[in-house]
């Protein structure tokens, strides 16, 4: 719990005057049922719905890739905000006015430092690009035009052009009342021990990398013609992630086309966007990321790739497959050949040859199996049958079945392999997988560790699942907190839920997770503290195995506790005594669960 950028009571009434069906039933087609709405969860592709809404805990959960938290949880996961952005947005919606922020000392410095990049980088982009028109441009300008940039193009994607003086952005900004030490972490410049400050991007033009909310957070530079290095962007910043971006997010999350198209380069992005596909982002100069997938999730259900197509761009386009099927991204692919990539395709072959291209893409499957018969020799009986291998392992890692059987229809028809011989090799390939293959990735790692670290595990999930019980039933807590003090909890943030769940209880009689939840800033901090808080739909069991399953979380977590203590206690005999006394009385606890 890092310090707050608002206060307690600040936080809490934006949240309580913002009904958390109401902001989600914004994004999502939420449908009533029971006592709470459900809907196809926005953070993983799933076909039955799986995402609830609780109007009456102010929660959401998925039960499918056990994402959940609060309003702002939901702003913050669906919008990328953080959680200031998160508390200002619902106080605009709600039409509640807001104190200054108050902020500790050290969050009000990277704040600020964070707000001043992102106004360096409007600055400089705004002055590349004011440069660009004016006579020093005129080479740069020249080069665009060149390459069939229209004005139009030009603007709408900010270019510009670098100087060819190697100083003349830092003269520029120091003019501004910008330090050394701000533009270095903006990575707009280098500092050399015996020349001093100078560019980092200088005469080139200029690509400024803007972000979905439309803020400018770093910048590609590309020489004009053949001069090495190619490109130069910019490294990771307090404002820029790169495997978190995607060039031209910006405009594509806008466009009404279906789908997202993913390519290689700045230029590909921008031919595509002029030739009217203004659904095209690129990664931002290194391969595809999980987090970028991540990203892309909240926008589109759909995706083609636009690779290049050597050898590096088909590679890349195998990777970024595994990806998206990782995270059950229907992918297709869009043949560039024989051109080299989507902006000499649109430059040769026009408009209506790359619309044609995108009709005819292809599977990611289908692409992969493709990909596949090239590195074997179909003359060969024994490559053959390696190939008709390999395919069938391809398929099998389809999980639909219906999708499935489509394309072993597909892939036996185009290759000529006999369809019963083709899937039973794929059967035998599936039976082998079948179960194990889940969303691995929305899934916290369980990676099994040394005996320590397991017993360390079973402790946590002890703690977790005691503080589930409690929220899911107020009663167990004037019986529980007999026995367990928010100390006893091992865990800093579990011990702090706990305490906020008996102040609750102990001022109103009962708990509300989703005040609980304001307290927590950070997207983990989220996650960690919306996992506990999920609506218990266990299994319906008695009274008996109830009282019995509760009473042992209670004796495990205290016996941990005393445990701890007496490992700290060093000489003190009485207190060891006392401990010791402690632990015995722990043996006879007994709670009943009505
Ligand atoms: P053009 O050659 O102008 O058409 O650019 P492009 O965008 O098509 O570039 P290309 O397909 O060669 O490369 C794809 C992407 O990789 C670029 O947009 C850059 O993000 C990145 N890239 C290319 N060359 C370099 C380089 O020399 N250095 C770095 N850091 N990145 C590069
Ligand atoms: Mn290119």
């Amino acid at each position: 719990m890092i310090g707050l950028y608002y206060s307690d009571e600040v936080v809490e009434e934006v949240r309580a005057r913002n009904d958390i069906v109401d902001v989600i039933g914004s994004y999502v087609n939420l449908k009533h049922k029971g006592n709470s709405y459900t809907a196809c969860c926005p953070f993983h592709h799933e076909k039955t719905p799986s995402f609830h809404v609780s109007r009456e805990r102010q929660m959401y959960h998925c039960f499918g890739c056990g994402v959940g938290g609060n309003v702002y949880t939901f702003l913050m996961e669906h919008e990328n905000m953080s959680f200031p952005e998160a508390v200002e947005s619902l106080a605009e919606r709600a039409g509640v006015s807001l104190p200054e922020r108050a902020m500790s000392k050290d969050e009000r410095k990277k704040e600020d430092e964070r707000s001043r990049i992102k106004e360096m980088n409007k600055i400089a982009a705004g002055y590349f690009h004011y440069l660009l028109k004016t006579e020093h441009g005129k080479n740069a300008l020249e080069y665009l035009t060149k390459r069939g940039l229209t004005e139009e193009t030009i603007t709408k994607f900010g270019l510009g052009y670098s100087d060819k003086y190697s100083d003349d952005l830092y003269k520029y900004l120091k003019s501004k009342g910008y330090n050394d030490e701000e533009m270095l972490k903006a990575g707009l410049i280098k500092v050399d021990e015996k020349y001093g400050a100078s560019d980092r991007f200088w005469n080139r033009v200029m690509y400024p990398i803007i972000d979905p909310n439309n803020r400018v957070i770093g910048f590609g530079g590309r020489v004009m013609g053949d001069g090495t290095p190619k490109y130069i962007n910019s490294q990771d910043t307090p404002v820029f992630d790169k495997s978190r971006n995607l060039y031209g997010l910006n405009l594509a999350k806008k466009s009404k086309r279906k789908g997202i198209i993913f390519c290689e380069g700045y230029m590909d992005v921008i031919s595509m966007h002029q030739a009217g596909f203004d659904n095209a982002v690129a990664s931002l100069g290194t391969a595809l990321t999980v987090g970028q997938v991540n990203l892309i999730k909240r926008y589109t259900d759909r995706v083609y790739l636009a690779y290049d197509s050597d050898d590096a761009g088909t590679k890349a386009a195998l990777r970024a497959l595994s990806i998206m099927r990782e995270f059950e991204l229907p992918a297709r692919v869009i043949s560039l050949k024989p051109y080299k990539d989507p902006d000499e395709l649109i430059q040769t072959e026009g408009t209506q040859e790359f619309e044609k291209r995108i009709e005819e893409a292809i599977s990611g499957i289908m692409f992969e199996i493709g990909k596949l018969e090239e590195g074997f020799d179909q003359n060969d009986p024994q490559e053959r049958t390696e190939f008709q291998k390999e395919a069938a392992k391809c398929l099998s890692k389809i999980m639909d079945p219906l999708e499935r059987n489509n394309y072993i229809d597909s892939v036996s028809e185009k290759y000529g392999i006999d369809k019963a011989s083709l899937k039973e090799a794929v059967t035998a390939f599936g039976v082998s997988k079948a179960g194990i293959i889940d969303n691995s990735v929305f899934k916290q790692q369980e990676r099994r560790g040394s005996p320590q670290e397991e017993k360390e595990k079973q402790n946590l999930k002890s703690e977790r699942v005691l503080i589930t019980w409690l929220i899911n039933d107020e009663s167990l807590i004037p019986k529980v907190c007999l026995y367990l003090q928010p100390e006893d909890f091992f865990d800093e943030v579990y011990r702090d839920v706990v305490k906020m769940i008996y102040e609750q209880y102990n001022t109103n009689s009962k708990v509300e997770p989703a005040v609980i939840m304001n307290h927590y800033h950070s997207m983990e901090e989220h996650e960690k503290v919306a996992s506990i808080m999920q609506q218990d739909f266990g299994v319906e069991i008695d009274e008996v195995e109830r009282s019995q399953a509760v009473t042992d979380l209670v004796k495990r977590i205290k016996r941990k506790s005393i445990q701890k203590q007496l490992e700290g206690a060093g000489t003190d005999l009485m207190l060891i005594k006392r401990l010791m006394d402690e632990k015995k009385a722990i043996e006879k606890i007994i709670i009943n669960v009505s």
